[in-house]
């Protein structure tokens, strides 16, 4: 969204009281309402304008955020029953693919870390389970990517340090590098959990206990009464000192990680897990509204943080669907949290332009591609239970798989690239500001 300050802020003034119309039991209401937010979401996207590179949103969103954004319009068309976007969506996850066709394209490799490819494989997994309309190279095929994400993350499973994990970085020279976190590790299990289930191959499923085991044995499970929260990342060499903040996005990781592993086992284990994390999901919600509660309070979200919600959204609505038991939950807290984001989109010189902050009944003067998409995901996920569930390689899916997906001589074990100076350095202060963003906004939520 282009906002020119004067006038923003006097129509600002003008719309902010109306927002968006969301009628959360009507079909065509919410069709309607996510056009709109998913319009102002497109303006970021590059790829679509004069120089502008396929797969990419403007500055400052990183290419992780791509993945996501991604992964919210697959959602978005299969929802809405709406498939004009398809092609966009399409042609942006097969270009971003890289060389490999593994989500760790050259242009990006210098920076890129394991959440930054992992949220490109999530995106890839959804749409082999919403059978969302296949490329035509079989190297491309959603399921295949899906499982080249996850040979090339699980291979990076380090078990030198800490006993296992995955590091926030792929790359020695990023700073990160040394940070064990559950970002990361949560999206190879979250991915592991989804071909457990989609393919009924139960070398995922190993996979994912012992991903598992790990939360647990490291401390970056805590167990507080019947609720499972979960802390951001531990240093890597000692082992020690975990960062506890906690966001939306990891609690989503594992809740539907778990969700998808008891549909898939039906094994109580899971399903246990499911709820207390379910408990767990409580600290981010006020009067049934979702908010981001380590840097909301403060309005310090940095732009990635911004988005979290999004995906917490995603992860909720199939939650819901795959653990039936805490649909009524879900559903509740989906309603609630909808019905406030609609009202947030009442900004910018379009008029509905989304804010970050959902309990002020109208928009709170932030905008973003990340506002965007966490209105986008909350509402559209109202419509979980109208569509089928996510398919599977016996039941609806149809994408082409391959279990060996994804090796190569230069990404696999992610071998260093050759890199001149400048690139090092570029890299490194990227990876500097990241951090100084995660550690210096966050605050840590009291148990
Ligand atoms: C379908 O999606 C396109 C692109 O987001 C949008 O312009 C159009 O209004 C949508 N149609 C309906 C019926 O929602
Ligand atoms: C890599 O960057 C170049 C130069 O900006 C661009 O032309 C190309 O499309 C990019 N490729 C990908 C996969 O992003
Ligand atoms: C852990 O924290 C303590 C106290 O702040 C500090 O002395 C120690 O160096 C830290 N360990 C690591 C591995 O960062
Ligand atoms: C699941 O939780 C219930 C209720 O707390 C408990 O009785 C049961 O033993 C648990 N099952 C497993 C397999 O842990
Ligand atoms: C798995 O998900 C499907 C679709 O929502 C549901 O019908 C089924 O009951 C779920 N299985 C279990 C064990 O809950
Ligand atoms: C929650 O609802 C109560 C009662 O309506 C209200 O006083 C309170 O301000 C609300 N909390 C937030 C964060 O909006
Ligand atoms: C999935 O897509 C394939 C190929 O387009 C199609 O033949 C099949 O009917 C679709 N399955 C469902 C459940 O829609
Ligand atoms: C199951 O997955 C593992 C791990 O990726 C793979 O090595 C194996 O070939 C797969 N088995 C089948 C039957 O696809």
């Amino acid at each position: 969204m282009k906002i020119f300050p004067v006038f923003s802020a006097l129509l600002g003034i003008l719309v902010s009281v109306i927002g968006l119309e969301l009628d959360v039991h009507s079909k065509s209401s919410i069709q309607k309402a996510t056009s709109l937010i998913a319009q102002g979401l497109l303006d970021y996207y590059e790829g679509t304008k004069y120089g502008g590179t396929i797969g990419m949103f403007s500055w400052p969103y990183y290419w992780w955020e791509a993945g996501g954004a991604w992964g919210s319009l697959i959602d978005y068309s299969y929802y809405t029953e709406n498939d004009t976007l398809v092609p966009i969506i399409k042609q942006a996850l097969t270009y971003q693919t890289g060389e490999d066709d593994n989500y760790i394209p050259l242009n990006q490799s210098t920076t890129e870390g394991n959440d930054d490819q992992g949220f490109w494989g999530i995106a890839v997994m959804a749409a082999a389970e919403k059978n969302f309309s296949n490329p035509s190279d079989p190297k491309k095929a959603w399921l295949t990517l899906a499982q080249a994400v996850f040979n090339t993350m699980s291979a990076r499973w380090d078990t030198k340090d800490c006993g296992g994990g995955l590091r926030w970085q792929i790359f020695q020279w990023n700073s990160g590098y040394d940070y064990k976190n559950t970002v990361s590790t949560g999206c190879l299990f979250n991915i592991a959990a989804r071909l457990a289930r989609y393919t009924g191959n139960d070398s995922y499923s190993d996979w994912a206990e012992k991903i598992w085991e790990w939360f647990d044995s490291v401390g970056l499970l805590a167990v507080s009464g019947d609720s499972y929260y979960i802390y951001d990342g531990v240093e890597a060499k000692a082992c020690e000192n975990i960062t506890k903040y906690q966001w939306t996005y990891n609690q989503g990781l594992l809740l539907s990680g778990c969700a998808f592993l008891y549909n898939h086992t039906e094994d109580e284990v899971w399903h246990n897990r499911t709820k207390a994390l379910l408990k767990g999901s409580r600290v981010f919600f006020q009067n049934d509204t979702m908010y981001e509660a380590a840097c909301q309070p403060a309005n310090t979200c940095s732009q990635d943080q911004r988005s979290f919600k999004a995906y917490f959204s995603r992860f909720l609505g199939l939650t819901a669907v795959m653990a039936p038991e805490t649909s009524d939950t879900i559903m509740t807290w989906l309603t609630a949290s909808a019905k406030a984001a609609a009202q947030s989109c009442s900004g910018g010189t379009d008029g509905h332009t989304c804010g970050t902050n959902w309990f002020k009944h109208s928009w709170d003067g932030n905008y973003g591609l990340g506002e965007q998409m966490c209105a986008l995901e909350v509402i559209q996920n109202l419509r979980v239970h109208d569509l089928p569930p996510p398919y599977t390689a016996h039941e609806g899916g149809s994408s082409i798989g391959n279990p060996a997906a994804g090796y190569s001589v230069t990404t696999a074990n992610a071998s260093p690239l050759k890199l001149d100076g400048g690139d090092k350095a570029g890299a490194a202060i990227i990876t500097i500001i990241i951090s100084a963003s995660l550690i210096g906004s966050g605050i840590w939520l009291i148990l």
